[in-house]
């Protein structure tokens, strides 16, 4: 008999509970919320609150919440998304001596409890992190992975959707590199419907919407104080579904590169966002492109951004080099 996915979701904040009501309301699987002993209540309070959505959502469920690492114990995911959230003037990359501590530890517990798992990361900044989880479990790089490109192309499309009126349903696009400012959305990948977007919209026009794009969590946060949360998480259900129902579903994501796209080295690779296939299991390959001169260069320039936070955690921790 085929059996439930388990989906376990570390940090029970803001994107914590919406990844757990985004894959309650799509019936993905029994969900564990954990976080840490001073926000029990919380966690517990809120998975109690959504278990109770059941009857209404006709969703059937089994949903924790828990301080206790011995829940997340046969998950098939797990998705990291504890550590601190950006305030107004940070940048995610102010946050990487806070959160470094933070996903080292929760990633020590995910190796000792649910060593099986595919790993997600969201926390921030999203591309180090990804790094410090690889190399704090130990896990083959198949079975871990960073959601950025999931949302960061999400925002682009719906920015398109609003500049030209069409469905967002038929835009496609495709965006490289690390989630950050130098993150690489790729125009010439884009197409409304298979129709280039550059006969919907001029290239003055799209330049503006490529960088209202790489800015986007940042806008968000100058409004409401702290950072995003719906369509980060639901960035990762996009992830956790491609998975535990092996769909094998092509979705720009951070992944180890080690000679792809030109990052890294053989034995010396870093996690940016790249088109990968995900399925059962993890990622299952990296989808290459022939990128022009100019697309290549961009694409450096954000791998040389992420290996220089790769660096700051590696000083904060010399057993991660
Ligand atoms: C953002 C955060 C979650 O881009 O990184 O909104």
């Amino acid at each position: 008999m085929p059996k439930r996915a388990k989906i376990s979701v570390i940090g029970g904040g803001n994107v914590g509970a919406s990844c757990a009501l985004w894959a309650a309301s799509q019936e993905l699987g029994d969900i564990v919320v954990l976080d840490i002993p001073p926000a029990e209540g919380m966690v517990k309070g809120k998975m109690l609150d959504l278990a109770q959505c059941g009857p209404m959502g006709r969703f059937d469920c089994k949903i924790t919440g828990t301080v206790d690492y011995k829940d997340i114990a046969g998950s098939d995911v797990v998705v990291v998304t504890a550590g601190i959230p950006r305030k107004p003037g940070m940048s995610r990359d102010d946050l990487i001596a806070t959160n470094v501590k933070i996903v080292k530890d929760v990633s020590e517990n995910i190796k000792k409890h649910a060593p099986e798992a595919i790993v997600i990361l969201v926390s921030n900044p999203l591309d180090a992190m990804v790094y410090t989880a690889w190399k704090t479990t130990g896990f083959p790089t198949n079975q871990i992975v960073g959601q950025a490109g999931c949302l960061d192309v999400a925002r682009f499309k719906t920015f398109i959707a609003m500049e030209t009126g069409f469905s967002v349903e038929d835009i496609n696009a495709l965006l490289l590199g690390g989630h950050g400012d130098t993150m690489v959305p790729l125009p010439r990948f884009t197409n409304i419907a298979g129709i280039p977007i550059t006969q919907f919209i001029s290239e003055e026009r799209l330049n503006e919407i490529v960088d209202r794009a790489k800015a986007g969590g940042g806008e968000i946060v100058k409004l409401m104080g702290t950072s995003a949360y719906y369509a980060p998480a639901l960035g990762v259900i996009d992830m956790v579904e491609a998975i535990i129902k092996d769909k094998k579903r092509i979705l720009p994501c951070a992944a180890y590169c080690e000679k792809e796209f030109g990052v890294g080295a053989p034995g010396a690779g870093y996690f940016v966002g790249v088109p990968v296939v995900l399925g059962a299991g993890g990622v299952e390959k990296i989808v290459e492109l022939d990128l022009n001169a100019d697309e290549q260069k961009l694409m450096d320039a954000s791998t040389e951004h992420v290996k220089s936070l790769v660096e700051v955690v590696c000083k904060a921790f010399p057993e991660l080099a």
